[in-house]
């Protein structure tokens, strides 16, 4: 492909997925359209949760200029099970000439996480065959062997930390964890992690929509980058395989499962993005949570026992991933109202975690709760995320091992949030670890 088509491929791309979209999006929330409003709003991203209650107050399902938007936990919950939506926008269902317009303006070597094959929008029977692939190394007990050397990493990254009086955690620990384990699951070479990080970093508003064409073209680089770096990573495990994840994909010797390049790279490369873009919220909220409500924290230092609860009341609290949504597949009735075919559901998980007639006092973080682990954080239905096990694991031996070392650390001032819309945590992280240095 030339140099000219490759960047009038990305011109229509963007034109489809963030030009028209955001012209919509703007007129919409100059009328007042609530989920509009949270696209562009930046009072929602620093606090999403007052326009989940003007959204809540308006019903279980809200129509709006774009589509439905849903809070209820109830709803969002059916709609993420249901066989009546699906989770990508259905290129068949599209008139002809602009259905092949957008399959052309693909391109193989920028696919983002939201782009298909990525199992994130794919379905059945293609989304069957890829996570069967991949579902093994995520399963509970497969997670739970990999508790050790989890906490050989958080022990090791929290040894540097020992003579750093004031540090920015996110950048020394709550990105470090997540990337050092899945980059190993996935047989990375350690030198490859930082390279790793930042592609991800650059890259993670690529799950939001109506970026500016400039915002897009810098997500669109690291994309591309991450994709160069991915098919080198790839090639290179196709000749010295190990006894990773990938190596086992990239030999798998059964033709009827053998997964193509382009199927290889969207499932490696959404693995290794999702397995620390949301965990590094994960680590980063926790850690605010708990500096925040010292009668939590002490809950937990005097009862170990709670702390896998703690994690779900986290990720309750503070969903790492907001919003997700759905495409009806054909009419639907729902909460009293119809979706049409193709119609887009928006589910908004930090909201639906909030939900009243689910959580009693709902806005009270209490690492007691009960059902915390009702939460919608991790999705639900056939794309309930593949790494739920992994991140819980991550969180709890992540956090205990922080706050049991470092029992004085302090939020110091100037932590700055992630400008991402959809993913939601903190940027910068600087805490005071208030050891006394000796010597
Ligand atoms: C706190 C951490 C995490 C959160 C909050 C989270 C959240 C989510 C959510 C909400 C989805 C589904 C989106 C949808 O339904 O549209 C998802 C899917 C997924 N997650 Fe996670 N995730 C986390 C950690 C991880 C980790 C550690 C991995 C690494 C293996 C991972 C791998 C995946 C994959 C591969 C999918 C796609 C599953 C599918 O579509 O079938 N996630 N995650």
């Amino acid at each position: 492909m030339t140099a000219a088509t490759t960047a009038v491929r990305r011109r229509v791309r963007w034109g489809f997925q963030h030009g028209v979209v955001g012209l919509a999006v703007r007129r919409a929330a100059r009328k007042g359209d609530l989920q509009a409003t949270s696209i562009v709003d930046p009072g929602h991203r620093a606090n999403p949760y007052p326009l989940y209650e003007k959204v809540r107050a308006r019903g279980d399902l809200v129509p709006g200029r774009l589509g439905h938007v849903t809070v209820s936990h109830d709803v969002v919950n059916a709609v993420l099970k249901s066989d009546d939506f699906r989770a990508g926008p259905d290129d068949a269902a599209m008139p002809g000439p602009l259905a092949r317009l957008v399959r052309w303006s693909r391109d193989p070597g920028s696919l983002g996480p939201i782009d298909p094959p990525s199992l994130l929008v794919v379905e059945p029977p293609d989304h069957t065959r890829y996570r069967r692939l991949v579902s093994r190394v995520f399963t509970a007990r497969a997670v739970e062997a990999l508790r050790v050397r989890v906490q050989a990493i958080a022990d090791e990254l929290l040894d540097g930390l020992e003579s750093t009086p004031e540090v920015d955690l996110v950048e020394a620990y709550c990105s470090q964890l997540p990337v050092t384990v899945i980059t190993e699951i996935l047989g990375v070479r350690p030198e490859d992690r930082d390279k790793v990080l930042g592609f991800g970093r650059d890259g993670a508003p690529s799950l939001d929509v109506g970026l500016t064409w400039k915002q897009f073209e810098s997500v669109d680089i690291a994309v591309r980058g991450f994709q160069e770096w991915l098919g080198g990573h790839l090639a290179r495990l196709r000749r010295e395989p190990g006894d990773d994840l990938l190596s086992q994909l990239v030999t798998l010797e059964d033709e009827g499962q053998r997964l193509d390049e382009t199927e290889l790279r969207a499932v490696a490369g959404l693995v290794l993005a999702a397995g620390f873009e949301t965990t590094v919220n994960l680590l980063g909220s926790g850690t605010v949570l708990l500096l925040e409500h010292p009668d939590q924290l002490a809950l937990l230092l005097d009862d170990p026992s709670l702390w896998p609860n703690a994690v779900d009341e986290i990720l309750r609290y503070e969903a790492p991933v907001q919003v997700t949504a759905r495409f009806a597949l054909r009419e639907v009735q729902l909460a009293g109202r119809v979706v049409h075919p193709g119609g887009l559901v928006v589910t908004m998980l930090g909201g639906a975690n909030r939900d009243p007639k689910v959580f009693a006092d709902p806005n009270r973080f209490d690492v007691t709760r009960e059902n915390a682990r009702e939460h919608l954080s991790f999705s639900g239905g056939r794309h309930f995320c593949l790494g739920a096990a992994l991140a819980r694991l991550e969180g709890e031996v992540g956090l205990r091992t922080l706050l049991d070392r470092f029992p004085d650390l302090e939020l110091a001032p100037g932590r700055t949030r992630r400008t991402t819309r959809v993913l939601r945590g903190w940027e910068t992280l600087p805490v005071r670890t208030n050891r006394v240095l000796v010597g």
